[in-house]
């Protein structure tokens, strides 16, 4: 088991069962910026084939309960999954068809990935993992890219340029004295693009989903909320202020 927290957080069985019932549930705020994103995702991956025209190798790198993994295995050719939890990989397990699942951690064992993959895929793993193992786990990412016409596909789901940010501080402060462990990241563009620059990944596309607050899709206002983000996610001139920041890089 490693000695990090945040590769400890999803191994207990309670942790598990809550990301997929309850942050991943039915109607849930995560399920509707899935919802956004999923389309976006598809798109990036099925141009990047019509440009590579070859069979197309993925990466779901941190691949959880396989949530974005079993979306993306039917557009490729083969697809892998990893992760340090095997409870959160027991899941994966039922959801994906064809996707070969592994787990384990990239940074204590480098041979656990093959090299050359075209397209690596990695969601909210960056924003809540020890900043020291963020760059550290991007450089592995690296090596396992294939250069230099691979992609790379990752999020940061707490911009603190968004309206996240008001909601996050109120937290803060009223934990603490009392910190509950929930998860209170921010990065912002500029520092999610700097860390990605020092790990030889250039940013080639930027999109944002969810600009509204997302305490509104619990009050009687959620219908327009998701109106609203729905019609604002994307490239847009707004993506930069938007909650869930989604980069495509290129390996430098
Ligand atoms: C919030 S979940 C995201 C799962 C999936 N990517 C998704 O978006 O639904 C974060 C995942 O990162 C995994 N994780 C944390 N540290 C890791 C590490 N060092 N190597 C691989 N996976 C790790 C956790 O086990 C967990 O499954």
């Amino acid at each position: 088991m490693s000695t990090t927290s945040y590769s400890n957080r999803f191994q207990a069985p309670a942790e598990v069962a809550a990301y997929d019932l309850k942050e991943y549930g039915t109607g849930s705020y995560s399920s509707r910026i899935w919802e956004l994103q999923r389309p976006v995702v598809a798109e990036i991956l099925q141009r990047h084939q019509a440009e590579l025209r070859r069979p197309l190798a993925l990466l779901d790198f941190a691949c959880g309960t396989g949530r974005v993994l079993a979306g993306l295995e039917p557009l490729v050719d083969t697809a892998d999954g990893i992760d340090i939890s095997p409870a959160m990989v027991a899941v994966a397990r039922t959801k994906c068809v064809k996707a070969r699942l592994l787990v384990g951690d990239i940074l204590a064992q480098p041979d656990l990935l093959q090299k050359n993959y075209d397209v690596i895929t990695a969601f909210r793993f960056l924003l809540n993992v020890e900043p020291e193992l963020r760059r550290r786990a991007l450089r592995r990412l690296r090596e396992a890219i294939r250069a230099p016409d691979g992609l790379l596909v990752v999020n940061v789901h707490g911009n603190s340029r968004s309206l996240r940010h008001p909601a996050i501080v109120w937290r803060r402060w009223r934990e603490r004295a009392r910190p509950t462990g929930a998860m209170l990241n921010e990065l912002s563009p500029g520092a999610a693009r700097a860390l990605l620059r020092d790990s030889d990944f250039q940013v080639v596309r930027q999109f944002g989903f969810g600009i509204l607050p997302p305490t509104l899709y619990r009050t009687p206002l959620h219908g327009l909320a998701a109106g609203v983000d729905r019609s604002l996610a994307g490239d847009g001139w707004c993506n930069n202020w938007s909650i869930d920041l989604l980069f495509v890089c290129r390996p430098v």
